[in-house]
């Protein structure tokens, strides 16, 4: 046992003790004994820590410390603290202590050495101090986290939720302005959104950390797909002094993820349609062989309203051969013929029959003949049902009557380059739940559609490295085509 000058002791019962040290509700208090054992802590010690009582007790000192003063000879500890004391002005002792997450509270521990009945104890009253490295928490996470360009913050007062601060990217992803935001509650900002709200809720009042949840943002005609961190800051005196939510823009990996997952569909539905298609088609050819000599025959015969109806089902026939056609494709392409041509002059020989399509809805065809694009590598015959398909799609769904646009421009990308051919109408739009389906197969809105026609466009530009993509507004769809050239 050190030799403890009597003037440094103070004497009270375990009790007085006890209870001297239930005045300091806001204050944390350890009391350690002679060898360094925490044998008290008060609840507010336990509520910073995030320990129980039962993990501190009988436990030495320096388990739940860090940094320059680390206790474990009782003789030095106590020289410490006597030497202290002995000063006109006590400065307090600074002690770095561990919390239960792991995060560190930089605190000065003002002793108290007191002769108990049961010996010897020393008492810590803990204070935050003016470390440069605790500051204002919020600040210090701001400065950083707000500035940094690739992720989305939001900083949070962890009790009222209100919003202190927002990043300019979180703006431009959420779709907001950052002042209509700040110091609004956050429940007003994700009324839209109450499961996420939810989660937001329960991690902040359980101090458990979101990381990764996936969310789907929707504002306008703006559809973005995030990955969102959410949880507290904690700071050197206060165990929850702020809290952040990161939202990471993970969209175009997301529309990747689904292209690839559309291709492996496109592939497997293929090889059944391709198996059935065939089964389809030899007795088709064989019915039409037939079907034609009936019909020849009942010409022969003057048996009019009998060749009426051949004639119908030669036109249904069609029909089915059309369509068993379209499967093959979507299932293996016919021999493609590849090679330099120019998109504008496939443009060019679609848009006679574009033209009279859209003179029969009442529709305006809007392109410029005389746009000269880089050549692309690709078979002509097949662009031109990508476009006629697009052409046929936007002048269908201008019931109307309105604008069909055609525009083609070139885009860099680094060292490479891309035709962009855009096909816009003035037409509803495509409502938000049907657009991430439309490029499937048998997604049809149209009572007499086959729902392939989309399919087929992505299946053919994607033979050629190329891609199409769908977005919607309130005047119409635009469907974008990019091909490498
Ligand atoms: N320009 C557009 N405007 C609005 N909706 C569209 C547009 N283009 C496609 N769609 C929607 O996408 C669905 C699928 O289109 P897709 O071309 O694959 O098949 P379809 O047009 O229905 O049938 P088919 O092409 O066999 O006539 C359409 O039924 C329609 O609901
Ligand atoms: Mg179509």
């Amino acid at each position: 046992m050190p030799d403890i000058p009597s003037a440094s002791i103070v004497r009270l019962s375990l009790q007085a003790l006890e209870s001297y040290c239930g005045q300091f509700a806001d204050t944390m208090i350890i009391m350690l004994d002679e060898t360094i054992k925490i044998v008290h802590v008060n609840t507010r010690f336990l509520k910073e820590t995030g320990y129980a009582e039962s993990d501190l007790l009988e436990r030495p000192l320096h388990t739940i410390t860090d940094g320059a003063v680390q206790w474990t000879d009782p003789d030095v500890m106590f020289e410490t603290i006597v030497s202290r004391l002995q000063r006109p002005v006590n400065e307090g002792i600074p002690l770095q202590l561990n919390t239960v997450e792991g995060h560190r509270i930089f605190a000065t521990a003002s002793p108290i050495i007191v002769q108990t009945e049961q010996g010897i104890r020393c008492l810590l009253f803990l204070y935050g101090h003016n470390d440069m490295r605790s500051g204002n928490l919020i600040e210090r996470f701001g400065e950083t986290m707000l500035r940094d360009e690739h992720i989305g913050v939001i900083l949070l007062q962890p009790e009222s939720l209100k919003i202190l601060d927002i990043s300019p990217l979180a703006c431009q992803l959420l779709g907001v302005e950052q002042s209509a935001v700040v110091n609004v509650e956050l429940s007003s900002f994700f009324a839209e959104a109450e499961k996420e709200y939810a989660i937001i809720c329960e991690a902040l009042a359980s101090g458990e950390k979101v990381r990764n949840y996936p969310l789907t943002w929707r504002y306008e005609d703006k559809q973005s797909e995030l990955l969102m961190d959410v949880g507290l800051l904690h700071s050197a005196i206060f165990a929850r002094e702020g809290a952040y939510i990161i939202f990471k823009d993970v969209t175009n990996l997301r529309s990747l993820e689904t292209q690839v997952q559309r291709s492996d569909r496109l592939a497997m539905i293929g090889q059944i349609a391709a198996g059935a298609a065939h089964e389809i088609r030899n007795p088709l050819t064989a019915i039409r062989g037939f079907l034609q000599m009936f019909r020849k025959t009942m010409i022969e015969h003057n048996m009019n309203k009998e060749k009426e109806y051949t004639d119908i089902m030669l036109g249904e026939l069609d029909r089915i051969n059309h369509l068993v056609g379209e499967f093959l494709l979507l299932s293996k392409p016919k021999q493609m013929t590849t090679s330099w041509i120019g998109v504008e002059s496939v443009l060019r020989d679609i848009m006679p029959v574009v033209s009279s399509e859209a003179l029969l809805h009442n529709v305006t065809v809007n392109w410029d003949d005389q746009m000269e694009l880089p050549r692309v590598l690709a078979d002509g015959e097949m662009l031109k049902q990508v476009f006629l398909n697009l052409c046929k799609n936007g002048i269908e769904a201008m019931t109307e009557g309105g604008t069909l646009t055609v525009r083609g421009s070139v885009l860099q990308l680094g060292k490479s380059s891309r035709i962009v051919i855009e096909i816009q109408d003035t037409g509803p739009g495509i409502p938000l739940d049907l657009i991430n389906k439309i490029f499937d197969p048998f997604v049809t809105t149209k009572q007499n559609g086959t729902g392939l026609g989309l399919s087929v466009c992505q299946r053919i530009l994607h033979d050629f490295g190329g891609t199409i993509s769908a977005t919607s507004r309130d005047k119409g769809a635009l469907f974008t085509v990019m091909l490498p050239c």
